[in-house]
């Protein structure tokens, strides 16, 4: 057993609370290697931006649990030699989907999971993540549960539809597993698809746009909850200029659309305090290699086209918790 404590790893209780009360979210970035956790870190040292490290299912298939988590330690000891003197940074769980999941990550060193039940009934997503709860807090480990179903498809989690969260469950989920934040469902999904072009109207440019969050729900959700923290999955905005350097480099991503960042700035503005960003970051990286690659056949060294891939997500991230989620400078 290894508590998170000992690692200079933080839960998120104090974090939320001031995000709540400040109107503004913390960043929940996905990381799977080494540059993603760089840029992570290197964006919100220099920020002062608290951050929460998600670990997802695909991350523990494609690198090992246990080397994340040493990864995450790492970035506790990274982010002081960049200056940062009390980082504020928690290591979560993306998605769990099983009690001994949930349960390994708390006992490796994981300061927050969260336990996906949403695609179970409502008492069977209760009776898992109370079950969830009550372990994880005996070490003070935080858990986020889940109520409504997102659309969209990863690795573990796939659903063609949304299902939105029914604002009428949401207290009687909350008393009976005592979870400390809640997931919901208004609108957004996982991936750089958000969205069917059917779903969506065109901009001047061809662009698509979708269709807004359903802010009405989350405000009465707000209302049944006041103060409670909510967490918004499926966050990305699918910039449109990275999609443009992939496909004028090769790549072939059709009618991509996200949320757009105007939505995740009035979000930000209410309960919701975490937002969950993953694929804008793989579109940063993918636009930067792809780029490189069709500029300079000559060259073969990672280090040539990770580096400015690693840099194309630094600035995303700052971008992010500057312009976006408000979150910069409140982890001084
Ligand atoms: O919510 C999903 C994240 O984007 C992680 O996806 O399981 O492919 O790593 P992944
Ligand atoms: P995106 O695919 O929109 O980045 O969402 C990521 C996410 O919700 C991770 O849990
Ligand atoms: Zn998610």
């Amino acid at each position: 057993m290894v508590s998170y404590k000992e690692l200079g790893l933080v839960n998120t209780r104090e974090m939320f609370k001031a995000a709540v009360d400040g109107g503004y979210a913390i960043p929940a970035f996905n990381f799977n290697n080494m540059e993603q956790m760089q840029a992570i870190v290197q964006a919100c040292a220099e920020t002062k931006s608290p951050v929460i490290l998600q670990v997802s299912s695909g991350a523990r298939k494609y690198a090992n649990q246990t080397l994340l988590r040493y990864m995450a330690q790492g970035a506790v000891e990274y982010a002081k030699e960049l200056g940062w003197e009390r980082p504020q940074i928690c290591l979560h769980l993306d998605h769990g989907d099983t009690y001994e999941l949930c349960k390994s990550c708390v006992d490796m060193g994981f300061s927050s999971v969260m336990i996906d039940g949403s695609s179970k009934s409502f008492d069977e997503n209760i009776e898992l993540t109370k079950r969830v709860v009550e372990y994880a807090h005996q070490y003070d480990v935080v858990v986020e549960g889940e109520l409504g179903v997102l659309a969209g498809i990863e690795d573990d989690v796939c659903a063609e539809k949304s299902n939105y969260t029914r604002p009428e469950d949401v207290i009687e989920f909350v008393n009976r597993t005592g979870v400390d934040s809640l997931a919901i469902s208004i609108g957004t999904s996982h991936g750089a698809f958000k969205f069917t072009p059917a779903q969506c109207t065109r901009d001047a440019n061809g662009h698509l746009v979708p269709p807004p969050l359903r802010f009405d729900i989350l405000h009465e959700i707000e209302k049944k909850l006041p103060g409670f923290p909510i967490v918004l999955h499926g966050s990305s905005s699918v910039p449109q200029e990275f999609v443009e350097i992939i496909n004028s480099n090769g790549g072939a991503l059709k009618d991509s659309v996200g949320i757009p960042e105007e939505q995740l700035r009035e979000a930000s503005k209410s309960a919701v305090c975490k937002i969950n960003i993953d694929s804008d970051g793989r579109l940063a990286m993918t636009a930067a290699i792809r780029k490189f690659m069709v500029e300079s056949p000559d060259k073969f060294d990672p280090r040539q086209y990770l580096g400015p891939a690693r840099e194309s997500l630094k600035q995303l991230y700052i971008h992010k918790v500057k312009e976006v989620l408000g979150s910069a400078g409140h982890a001084e």
